[in-house]
């Protein structure tokens, strides 16, 4: 994910829910979590928790499926026919969590067309990443090493998550970032290790992009995170942005070492007293223009979406015919 990055709804302007005095209910519900108890779809919730996870498991789906443009874009230009069959299975999965996500969204009684409707006009976000171009085939290397290796770091403690359909597709979903890690890292050995001066100067050149953009995806400092708190007592968060961030960091170091690459931070360096990597700033500057809209492809991206639902709508509306058609052969068969 790619969700710890979409706090944003107060900076959007969005008020949060005003502060009650918990009913009994709602202490009997905070218990569950505390015990670490699942919710279930037809559990009571808080209308407020309800709302949090459509709009954190919508916003994750929304990114599964813009996060295939940035990638299919190389699926007829990859190098080679083992790496062109890779790449297909990896977007391909994209495409299968995004599917996984809505459906978990949609138990929580939000309908996929209304979340869909919310993407295309702008009210819902997805990952800040995607807003960032694929130059050169050396990106879709890094955007598996460094963007699901990310992704799985934000990921795997949703996979406790305390909404049950949310953390059962988790599950699945993390085993398969994983293979999406591994395949990039291992894109990327090919060259660094057998390639040629160019092929290295071309990984190097997608790292320098897409580092600092990396650790955006792990969302703002905690102190500034808009909904941390709240999605903390409530089991949907369970590590903050900065110890992911850290964590990340940490793996991402000594992964680079064995590259061959430099992850261009002139004050990435290892504190043996806090036992983990100091390192730079981060341009939250940057990261906010492009969650506002204004990275290099925001609009390519939503337009490319737009475009896919409005030359499916046959389909969609073909599969509803014959879902009719066979429900009445069936009521048919029955009543004979
Ligand atoms: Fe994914
Ligand atoms: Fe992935």
């Amino acid at each position: 994910m790619y969700t710890q990055a979409m706090d944003t709804a107060a900076r959007e302007g969005h008020a949060s829910a005003p502060e009650l005095a918990p009913t009994e209910r709602e202490q009997r519900f905070e218990a569950r979590i505390a015990a670490g108890e699942y919710v279930e779809s037809k559990d009571w919730m808080p209308d407020h928790y309800r709302r949090t996870l459509v709009r954190q498991i919508s916003q994750h789906a929304h990114s599964e499926i813009v996060g295939m443009l940035p990638e299919g874009n190389w699926i007829t230009r990859a190098p080679t026919l083992k790496r062109k069959a890779i790449l297909l299975a990896k977007v391909q999965d994209e495409g299968g969590h995004g599917l996984y996500l809505y459906a978990a969204a949609e138990t929580l009684g939000t309908s996929r067309d209304e979340m869909i409707e919310a993407l295309h006009n702008g009210q819902a976000k997805y990952s800040s990443i995607f807003n960032y171009p694929t130059l050169t085939w050396a990106d879709v290397g890094v955007i598996g090493w460094l963007v699901d290796g990310a992704a799985i770091m934000n990921q795997i403690p949703l996979c406790r998550c305390s909404y049950g359909p949310y953390a059962r597709a988790m599950i699945r979903v993390c085993r398969e970032e994983s293979f999406h890690q591994r395949q990039g890292f291992d894109a990327l050995y090919a060259m660094m290790s057998q390639g040629t001066q160019a092929q290295r100067d071309m990984v190097q050149e997608a790292v320098n992009r897409w580092w600092w953009p990396s650790l955006m995806m792990f969302g703002p400092p905690d102190g500034e995170s808009t909904h941390s708190e709240q999605s903390m007592r409530w089991g949907i968060k369970r590590i903050g942005n900065d110890e992911l961030r850290q964590k990340f960091i940490d793996a991402a170091v000594e992964q680079a070492k064995v590259l061959g690459v430099d992850l261009q931070d002139p004050q990435l360096k290892w504190n043996p007293e806090r036992g983990h990597h100091d390192h730079g700033p981060i341009d939250w500057d940057e990261f906010w223009r492009v969650v506002g809209g204004d990275g290099p492809c925001n609009r390519d991206r939503l337009a490319a979406r737009v475009r896919a639902r409005e030359e499916g709508a046959w389909v969609r509306e073909a599969a509803m015919a014959h879902a009719r058609k066979r429900a009445a052969c069936d009521a048919a068969a029955q009543a004979a």
